[in-house]
């Protein structure tokens, strides 16, 4: 069966309430008519209920950005799994910036998956390596180990997705080539059917993250292992987010 492409928008630290439901509002229309792929919106936490709002009944889905692992008690500042599981279908666990700025170890990621489809939310778990760690030839290594240590269980038949977002391509501008992209997540996939399976391996969604605009994603979708984008910058643009999608659409759309 064929994998339904995902486009999902990050919108990072940006938008307030008011923006976030002004820049859902002026995409809807146009995304809602996109077929035969999964578009996605993360907008930050306080936003969630009110985009949610925008968009029901629609086919756009909502996503958050970052999970806590316990379910209730004093963790001041911290969001429960049960707490989004009434509010959005996916949440975004173990981006690069979790890892660098907030201390998310594979440890702590792994938690958060867990807890995650524990309350049925279905995760967006990135994986990436640095640009040293890339320059030093250690790329397979580094996404070994990352993905051993959140999906040695069962966590695939939770619906999860994953993301390669190398963290030299994020924000940077510097996307990684539609060849190289294509080939680590062929290496991802592979590291799934060793531990998991064919009929896993084959179903479960890589995408990929990491300077991905209107101008290079039909690139990537072309290439047989990219199962969609992990959208952070573009995403925050209407025409270009919606132009994404389209194009996804266009080269990889399931009907
Ligand atoms: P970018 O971010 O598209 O702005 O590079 C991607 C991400 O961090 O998910």
């Amino acid at each position: 069966m064929a994998r339904i492409p995902m486009i999902a928008g990050n919108w990072k630290m940006n938008t307030t309430v008011d923006e976030a439901v002004r820049l859902v509002k002026t995409m809807l229309p146009e995304l809602d008519k996109v077929k035969g792929v999964d578009k996605v919106v993360c907008p930050p936490f306080v936003s969630l209920k009110a985009v949610g709002d925008v968009i029901k009944g629609s086919s756009v889905k909502l996503g958050a950005q970052n999970v806590f692992y316990k379910e209730k008690g004093a963790f001041t500042g911290e969001i429960s799994p049960g707490m989004l599981a009434g509010l959005c279908e996916y949440v975004i666990i173990g981006h690069s910036e979790r890892r660098q700025y907030f201390g998310d170890s594979e440890e702590i990621i792994d938690l958060k998956i867990k807890a995650a489809i524990e309350s049925m939310l279905k995760p967006i778990f990135c994986v990436g390596e640095s640009l040293e760690e890339n320059e030093a030839g250690r790329t397979e290594e580094v996404l070994t180990r990352q993905i051993m240590a959140s999906c040695e269980k069962l966590y695939f038949f939770g619906g999860i997705v994953i993301a390669y977002e190398p963290v030299w391509a994020i924000g940077t501008g510097k996307s990684a080539t539609s060849e190289q992209a294509n080939k680590t997540i062929g290496f991802i996939r592979a590291l799934v059917r060793h531990r998991h399976g064919k009929e896993i391996a084959d179903s479960v969604r890589i995408l990929y993250g990491g300077s991905v605009t209107a101008a290079n994603i039909a690139e990537l979708m072309k290439m047989p292992e990219i199962d969609g984008a992990l959208v952070g910058g573009a995403s925050l643009k209407t025409d270009e987010f919606v132009s994404i999608a389209r194009q996804a659409s266009e080269v990889r759309g399931v009907s």
